[in-house]
């Protein structure tokens, strides 16, 4: 099975990505797309749940996973066009779309321009905001950082801020998932990628042009996207429902994972 594995490979642009494409091909399409920096398989559960009712696909990101990085410079721009491209090599004409944190930067951007290809929305432990200039520092300092003291301790001092306080008893294998996804990205893409974080656009002033129907979850301890943040995106998109997920900080679907596929399951009926 290619869950959980490799996955199928695609030629997109100048990379080839690499994705899971789960479920009968006429079902549905919901796609998801990971945080910084995981890869694909941080949505197993999710997939799991979804594959008997809908076509689940789940892509590493460029530079992330087993996709190509290419030599372009990272965007969320670049990235948002990588799945227009990618939906299209795929002939998928209409999705859902399901980001977190990253994923929800990508998820924004692509439904703000090209609304007509998604069905709904889905955007988890999320933002709209750019990064303030302390931010921007702070990732600077992170580039410095990863290439000083190298990429485990960079997973070692990420890890701290990613998850509730309950899971670092409870969630101890998805903790150990969660590092081993890190570690096993490269400094190049980790550089790169947080340069794209740090030059990202905001899209709070565009939310009032969704028309789709969006749900937000956020987890209740989440400190990098908190859940003031989730409400204020809530308050602009006429078209939303909010979730607060208990038990829960930056990786919900991770760490709450029942509650997390019910709401979506709810949602998407
Ligand atoms: C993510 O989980 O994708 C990142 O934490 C996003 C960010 O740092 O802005």
């Amino acid at each position: 099975m290619q869950l959980f594995d490799l996955g199928v490979r695609i030629k997109v642009n100048d990379i080839t990505i690499s994705y899971y494409d789960e479920g009968e091909k006429h079902k549905p399409v919901i796609i998801f797309i990971h945080g910084f920096p995981f890869n694909k398989q941080m949505w197993n559960m999710q997939v799991l749940a979804l594959r008997d009712e809908y076509r689940v696909i789940a892509y590493d990101i460029r530079g992330h996973g087993y996709s190509d990085s290419g030599i372009a410079d990272f965007s969320v721009e670049l990235f948002a066009k990588d799945l227009i491209e990618f939906m299209d090599a795929l002939s998928i004409i209409k999705a859902t779309i399901c980001g977190l944190s990253l994923g929800g930067y990508i998820a924004l951007n692509a439904v703000i321009n090209h609304q007509d290809r998604f069905a709904s929305l889905i955007l988890c432990d999320t933002n709209c905001i750019a990064d303030s200039e302390e931010t921007k520092e702070k990732r600077i300092q992170t580039i410095e950082n990863i290439m000083e003291k190298g990429v485990p301790a960079f997973a070692e001092e990420m890890i701290k801020s990613l998850f509730h306080a309950d899971s670092f008893t409870t969630k101890t294998n998805e903790i150990d998932k969660v590092r081993s996804m890190i570690e096993n990205t490269s400094e190049q893409t980790l550089s790169k990628t947080l340069v794209a974080l740090s030059m990202r656009s905001e899209t709070c002033s565009r939310l009032n042009k969704i028309r789709i129907p969006v749900l937000i979850i956020v987890g209740e301890g989440d400190v990098i996207t908190p859940p003031d943040a989730a409400i204020k995106m809530h308050n602009k998109i006429a078209t939303s429902s909010l979730v607060i997920l208990p038990l829960a900080g930056h990786v919900s679907n991770l760490e709450n994972p029942s509650e997390f596929n019910a709401k979506m399951l709810t949602f998407l009926s």
